[in-house]
């Protein structure tokens, strides 16, 4: 794998994130009812996570002599984390919350593998620091929805 696709991976996952944080704000103020709290917070301190991560994803593109996208070359993709009707749907927010974590995931997967084989170990060691934020994001969601599931 070639530079030009660390690059694009890079891309990809900056829009990503940015998306999650504009997805995550919108659920955690939409959510109302005293079971939705907790999901609201956690949504919240995730936000500032998400937005730290597309700060470095956009540092290491201008490091490799890129740019981060803009708001023109943005598409929309995270269909299950539009807010519900339902404001008090805990559990769909929670679903869309997995979707996106697993889909951060394969995406950091993918980079990983591509910085390795263009010889970046600098842009791996990030994907590899992101990964592991998303799997601590999705194992927490996991937990949520196990909860949730139940009554
Ligand atoms: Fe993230
Ligand atoms: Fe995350």
């Amino acid at each position: 794998m070639s530079s030009e696709q660390v690059v694009e991976l890079l891309k990809k996952a900056y829009s990503d994130e940015i998306e999650t944080v504009m997805n995550y704000q919108t659920n955690a103020i939409v959510l109302d009812g005293v079971r939705a709290e907790e999901i609201k917070e956690s949504l919240q301190a995730d936000v500032q996570e998400e937005l730290g991560h597309s700060e470095m994803l956009g540092q290491r593109l201008k490091q490799l002599g890129a740019r981060p996208p803009g708001s023109a070359e943005f598409e929309a993709q995270q269909d299950s984390l539009q807010p519900v009707e339902d404001s008090t749907d805990v559990l769909s927010v929670i679903e869309g919350v997995i979707d996106a974590e697993e889909g951060a995931i394969e995406t950091y997967r993918s980079l990983i593998t591509a910085a390795e084989e263009a010889d970046d170990p600098v842009t791996e060691d990030l994907a590899v620091t992101l990964l592991a934020d998303e799997e601590a994001h999705l194992t927490e969601f996991k937990g949520f929805r196990k909860e949730y599931r139940q009554d």
